[in-house]
């Protein structure tokens, strides 16, 4: 009979050990995979005013981010035509205009074009100054969200984003409009597969997530889905939410007392708690009724990753002196550093070189999904 649950049936392998450490491994999946992804690297709501600019780090590489002054989103590497000296040393700020002046020679450079604009000195007639641009890096916003992708022929297809989850509520979403209330920043000392690994299953969440475990009560089984299980359609006409899945009874969103506080953009039936898209290797965005919160990964080096997340709301939310931002961000802080901690004691685990791989069991099914995602960039 046609399996008709989520679970695995079998037990499988885990990844190798040794890919969650070894520099070879790194290099392959840098070279193979990170250089010709579309990568998500911020929200267009932290890049509100032209001018803004952002660097990210993806491995070896670093990149400029800006929005130019009339308004468009570039993307450039970081590094200088000259003698190759990092443009932006911050990692974030203001241009002061629409240029971007090398700290070291003081080339300079169009922040619209990339172009070469002065090199300060009398150039001699063997220099071509217009073959002198910055290294472009192809930029695309999707709903407000931006991608780069380190290929420079590399094309954009909408459908090609959150290719491995899409839920079509965030269309209901004002996704465009929306503004940052909190970005938190933290380095995580694991390789970046282990954040996938462990945001792929619940099979920690009753023991790690104590607290989420209560709002969300399907948790607490180690599963995430109602069709999670065995027999399943058993428990079809379920209305406690530990079977039927969704937030405790009274509960609006991810927050510490579970309260919306009156702000609504989808209605709590619509979404049934929250719903979740993802873009490998980069970004899960999670919608909850009052807000939607992102995560983005990106590699720092074999055993860290960069996490970065924010919280997206509604202006007139932000603007409610009565709506208390940190009922939700402080819980979801309070979820993503159990996370952060499970990560690194599997981290300082897997390079126990006596570890040769691990095993994934049943809930683990999302794990192996990515699994058989990721390996063809490294086999
Ligand atoms: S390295 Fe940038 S101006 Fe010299
Ligand atoms: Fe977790």
């Amino acid at each position: 009979m046609e399996k008709n649950y989520n679970n695995l049936a079998q037990v499988a392998d885990s990844l190798l050990g040794s890919w969650y450490y070894d520099p070879a491994i790194y290099e392959k999946e840098l070279r193979n995979l990170w250089t010709n992804q579309w990568l998500y690297v911020c929200s267009e709501a932290q890049l509100y005013e032209p001018l803004m600019y952002q660097t990210f780090k993806i491995g070896h590489y670093s990149v400029i981010v800006l929005r130019d002054k009339g308004g468009e989103l570039r993307a450039y590497h970081n590094v200088c035509r000259h003698r190759g000296a990092t443009l932006c040393t911050e990692a974030q700020g203001k241009l002061r205009n629409n240029t971007l002046l090398c700290p070291y020679h003081n080339w300079l450079f169009s922040a619209q074009s990339g172009e070469l604009m002065r090199a300060p000195t009398t150039v001699p007639d063997n220099f071509d100054q217009s073959a002198q641009g910055l290294f472009k890096v192809q930029i695309q916003s999707f709903r407000g969200f931006i991608f780069i992708n380190l290929d420079e022929n590399a094309d954009w297809h909408n459908e090609g984003v959150f290719q491995s989850c899409y839920s079509p509520i965030i269309e209901k979403y004002p996704t465009q409009e929306m503004v940052i209330g909190d970005v938190w920043n933290k380095t995580v000392d694991c390789n970046w597969k282990i954040y996938w690994e462990n945001f792929s299953e619940c099979y920690h969440c009753p023991n790690i997530h104590p607290e989420l475990s209560d709002l969300v009560p399907i948790f607490s089984r180690r599963i995430q889905n109602t069709e999670d299980v065995e027999n399943w359609e058993e428990n079809y006409d379920e209305t406690d939410p530990k079977m039927a899945g969704g937030l405790r009874e009274g509960a609006e969103t991810w927050s510490a007392d579970g309260s919306a506080q009156g702000h609504f953009i989808v209605s709590p039936e619509e979404l049934e708690g929250h719903q979740y898209s993802t873009t490998l290797p980069t970004m899960f965005l999670g919608t909850y009724v009052d807000h939607i919160r992102t995560v983005r990964i990106l590699p720092l080096s074999p055993t860290t990753m960069e996490l970065s997340v924010e919280w997206l709301f509604k202006k007139e939310t932000l603007e409610d002196p009565n709506y208390d931002m940190e009922n939700v961000t402080e819980f979801a802080k309070l979820v993503m550093e159990q996370d952060a901690w499970a990560c690194e004691i599997n981290q300082k685990g897997v390079m126990n070189p006596r570890f040769e791989k691990g095993t994934l069991m049943p809930e683990e099914y999302i794990v192996k999904e990515f699994h058989d995602w990721v390996r063809p960039f490294i086999d």
